[in-house]
């Protein structure tokens, strides 16, 4: 596999490259901070018992692996905290985690989150829109799966690109609930026999939505649970670096002729919307300095409202004084109100929302040299 690789004090990180061995071991072996973002879907420690039967007596393909067993809850914690504590060593501080997992293993992983010292920035339920049936009737059909998301610290300044998001769902606020169909198809992995290659592959669309609302082009994405390598194969093409850990050997086989196979897209498609928030801010008051708007103007709104400009760059109308965006809220009797574009000013007989001399200023700014 193709391993560049990035320096950070004398250790290397072995770039698009799957490590071979424990988890704990392997990220404990890799330079601390040196990882952007960690996804991870750990053992979910099912506990069955016995059997799954359909009701024409087929054998449902559940997860029964070893790699799925514990001897006790006890046991599952102490594995669940040990490698949450080697995932944030080499977190960088503003690095952040998603987990995925079901109802029998994310309420004790979220508890260990908290305890390790993340902070939890969402849980998002992924709805399954074509889940497996429940055969015996007995429960709800378990339609989802939880994902915790958690920056490594209170502090951290993680990565979260609204307006990419926003984009991806048609202008519309991107929720905590994603309804995408589970890895099926296509996609579904299949050994020598035809059956699956790996019982819990993830979809691609999952991991789509991860990586462009939680990383930029170029970051580093960490799987320490890697299985057929749905991290690597998304992150490789979004243009992002990825490193996995698998400690079965047919996986890092099926996840490397995978990845292997993936085109990255064209570089230049890769760039996201931008968040609002990136551009300069640029005070009310500012306009007043440079003259843009003159104490004692008149702004008004587009129902009508007025409010004369002071020179400290706060507003007054009748019962009221304050930023623009105090004085719109408290007129239109709403909660809030965006100043920039409620406010207009007359220009050439006409009325400009004031917004258009912010542009105006960050137009310069943008222009001027670094
Ligand atoms: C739930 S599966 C991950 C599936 C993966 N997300 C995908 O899309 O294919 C968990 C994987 O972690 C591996 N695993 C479990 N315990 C591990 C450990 N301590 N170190 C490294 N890998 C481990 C298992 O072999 C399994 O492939």
């Amino acid at each position: 596999m193709n391993a560049m690789t990035k320096t950070k004090g004398v250790k290397t990180l072995p770039l698009n490259t799957i490590l071979d061995g424990d988890c704990i071991e392997m990220m404990n072996s890799l330079p601390e901070e040196s990882v952007d973002l960690i996804f991870a879907d750990p053992p979910y420690n099912l506990q069955l018992k016995g059997e799954l039967h359909r009701p024409d007596n087929s054998r449902v393909d559940a997860v029964d692996d070893h790699w799925d067993q514990f001897a006790s809850f006890a046991a599952y914690d102490q594995f669940t905290r040990e490698w949450l504590a080697a995932a944030r060593r080499v977190l960088k501080p503003n690095g952040a985690i998603w987990v995925i997992g079901s109802y029998h293993n994310i309420f004790r992983v979220g508890a260990a989150l908290q305890d390790a010292g993340y902070w939890i920035l969402n849980d998002v339920v992924w709805r399954k829109s074509n889940p497996m049936p429940n055969f015996r009737g007995k429960r709800f059909t378990n339609a989802h799966e939880t994902m915790i998301w958690a920056s490594k610290s209170e502090a951290a300044k993680y990565t979260f690109n609204y307006e990419a998001l926003k984009a991806l769902n048609e202008g519309i606020q991107m929720r905590s609930d994603w309804v995408l169909p589970i890895c099926n198809g296509g996609e579904r992995l299949k050994d020598a026999n035809g059956d699956k290659a790996h019982p819990t592959q993830k979809p691609m669309s999952l991991l789509h939505r991860v990586l462009v609302g939680s990383t930029n082009p170029g970051d580093v994405v960490l799987d320490p649970f890697f299985g057929t390598g749905t991290t690597g194969a998304v992150a490789k093409m979004l243009g992002r670096d990825w490193i996995g850990i698998e400690r079965e050997a047919a996986y890092r086989e099926v996840a490397t002729r995978r990845i292997a196979d993936i085109r990255a897209f064209d570089r230049s498609a890769l760039e996201v919307t931008r968040a609002k928030r990136a551009e300069p801010r640029i005070p009310f008051g500012q306009l007043v300095e440079r003259g843009m708007l003159r104490p004692g103007e008149m702004l008004v709104s587009p129902s009508g409202k007025v409010a004369k400009v002071r020179a400290d760059g706060t507003l007054v109308g009748d019962d009221v004084k304050g930023s623009i965006h105090q004085v719109g809220a408290h007129l239109e009797g709403a909660p809030s109100c965006n100043g920039w574009t409620y406010w207009h000013f007359r220009k050439d007989g006409k009325h400009v929302p004031i917004d258009v001399l912010r542009q105006q200023i960050r137009a310069e700014m943008a222009a001027r040299p670094h």
